[in-house]
């Protein structure tokens, strides 16, 4: 998991400096997703019984619920207390707000004795978290890079032995997906989102069909890290891509889902795809038949009906984003 170890130290780094500013044995950095919540980082020995667990539980479902922070003075008779550990008095959950107001991860500091947090304490461990929000919140988008094959291959590769997402049925090797990203680039964007160094998701464009008519329209797809998801990154990832797509000359944007898949459904709808139709039982995955639904969109709205000019490869593009 090299690919996420900047993320991880950084938020480390930040869990040892919360736990030495007060009488604190356990201290924690959680992604919060819109199903789960992921142990990102810790400080104080062992890592927790529960490194993921779902939204809505102990304490930290409350503080997402709330979007503020909840104490819980005496964990022993606090039936929202998820035991982490046997030994904690009191714990201190503080959400991390994106600039949207979603909670997009938590703050999760342990002490051993009871009535370890006033309001002061409160207010302090509240302020501290937020020089950490960037680890949560910090996005950057950029054309993709042979160096980020392997953190596409560890995102994309439970998608195809482990979901019908994809239909392929193997994870393509690192070397695979760097041929991949090679090849797409000749003639379409493949872009890659980082969070502090991090690779934490990509989206490209691949010819829609090989027959000369159908040369300005492009399929798309997007693939973000699960820690990731539901805080944004697919939407900017597809604003970047579509931009460059349209100033390229392309003029329709497809996508095929296969069905059930609602996080992809919302984002191609809120990326302003209209559905054209599905087609039924054209896949064999895990077991049964597999519906793929098909939206598609305009790039250029305003220019759908007039006749194209040839599309710009993206090879030759020079308008990196
Ligand atoms: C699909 C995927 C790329 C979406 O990216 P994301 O960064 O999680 O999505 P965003 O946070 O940008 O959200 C985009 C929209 O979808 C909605 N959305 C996101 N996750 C959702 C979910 N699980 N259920 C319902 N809606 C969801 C958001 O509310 C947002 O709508 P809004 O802008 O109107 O608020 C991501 O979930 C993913 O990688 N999934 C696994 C791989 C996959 O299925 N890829 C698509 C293959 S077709």
């Amino acid at each position: 998991m090299a690919s996420i170890a900047s993320r991880k130290s950084r938020a480390e780094r930040f869990a040892a400096f919360v736990r030495r500013s007060g009488p604190y044995r356990w201290v924690g950095l959680y992604d919060v997703t819109p199903e789960e919540v992921i142990l990102l980082g810790f400080s104080g020995g062992a890592p927790p019984a529960h490194p993921r667990f779902p939204r809505g539980a102990g304490l930290t479902g409350a503080a997402i619920a709330r979007g503020e922070a909840v104490v819980s003075n005496d964990v022993a008779t606090d039936p929202r207390y998820l035991t982490a550990f046997d030994t904690t008095g009191s714990e201190l959950i503080v959400p991390i707000l994106d600039e949207r107001g979603r909670v997009v991860g938590t703050l999760d500091v342990e002490s051993a004795g009871r009535d370890a947090f006033g309001p002061g304490e409160v207010e302090s461990l509240s302020g501290l978290s937020v020089s950490v929000a960037s680890l949560f919140t910090g996005i950057s988008v950029r054309t993709a890079r042979p160096a980020d094959a392997a953190a596409f291959a560890e995102i994309y590769a439970p998608f195809t032995d482990r979901t019908a997402v994809s239909f392929e049925e193997e994870p393509p090797t690192a070397e695979e997906m760097c041929a991949r990203v090679r090849r797409t680039l000749q003639w379409t964007p493949w872009l890659t989102a980082t969070n502090e160094s991090d690779v934490v998701g990509y989206a490209y464009a691949s010819k829609h069909r090989d027959r000369a008519a159908y040369r300005w329209s492009v399929d798309v797809s997007a693939y973000v890290r699960e820690s990731f998801r539901g805080r944004g990154v697919g939407r900017k990832l597809y604003d970047e891509l579509f931009g460059i797509l349209r100033r390229q000359g392309f003029r329709r944007a497809c996508a095929g889902i296969t069905l059930p898949n609602d996080a992809s459904v919302a984002l191609h709808l809120a990326a302003g795809f209209e559905p054209v139709g599905v087609y039924r039982r054209i896949g064999w995955k895990l077991g049964a038949w597999r519906d793929v639904a098909w939206l598609a969109r305009d790039l250029d709205p305003d220019d759908a009906g007039r006749p194209p000019s040839e599309p710009i490869p993206f090879s030759s593009y020079d308008d990196d984003p």
